[in-house]
């Protein structure tokens, strides 16, 4: 073997070994808040897959014990429990835990390949999006949060009031003014 091959092999060995000995923390706190399932089968689909990350109940896999696995496994842990967490009374975006699996951005696929408890056939997923909407609720956004614009006004399903109606024939009638006058502006400068 060439020589700095050989040393190069050392070093990496080197490296692995000293990685182990940063601590990492794999905590699990007690759990002080359940919430409340509609029914055993939404908890049973969460703890396959959602529990490892937004709960207090983590398995933490052999691999979670060896750098610089570890760290990966422990951040996704510890931002999974900040976003939304079961076991605590403040929930965190709970309202989100349907919208998140039904948008397939839940579980992680990171997640998926080594633990195959966690792939949901489609009507595991359907029966899982069902549960937390009921048991969690979902996200609806004020509608003064960001004020839509005229023009999302017009695509927007929202239902259409007299009111609305008013809005877009005022604001057409707006844009349209605002068009002749620029061009009237244009014809009078040129
Ligand atoms: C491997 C760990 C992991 C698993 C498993 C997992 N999550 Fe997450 N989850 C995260 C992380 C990390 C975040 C924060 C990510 C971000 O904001 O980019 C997150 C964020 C969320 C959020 C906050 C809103 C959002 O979209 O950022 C919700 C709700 C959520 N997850 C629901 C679920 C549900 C429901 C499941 C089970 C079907 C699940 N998660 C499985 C790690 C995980």
């Amino acid at each position: 073997m060439k020589t700095w091959l050989k040393y190069s092999l050392i070093a990496v060995a080197g490296i692995f070994v000293l990685i182990q000995f940063i601590p990492v923390e794999r905590t699990n706190p007690p759990v002080t808040a359940n919430p409340p399932w509609d029914s055993p089968q939404t908890k049973e689909l969460a703890r396959r897959a959602c529990f490892d990350c937004h709960s207090h109940e983590t398995k933490w896999p052999w691999y979670s014990y060896v750098a610089p696995a570890s760290w990966l496994v422990t951040k996704d842990v510890n931002e999974g429990r900040q976003h939304f967490n079961i076991s605590v009374e403040k929930m965190g975006e709970a309202d989100e835990a349907a919208e998140a699996v039904e948008k397939g951005f839940m579980p992680m696929s990171i997640y998926l390949p080594l633990h195959p408890e966690a792939q949901l056939t489609p009507e595991e997923k359907q029966a899982l999006i069902i549960g937390l909407t009921k048991t969690f609720g979902t996200e609806k956004r004020p509608s003064t949060a960001t004020p839509p614009s005229p023009e999302s006004q017009i695509i927007s399903p929202a239902p259409v009031t007299e009111q609305s109606r008013t809005d877009y024939k005022k604001h057409k009638e707006e844009s349209e003014r605002s068009e002749h006058g620029e061009h009237g502006e244009k014809e009078h400068k040129e």
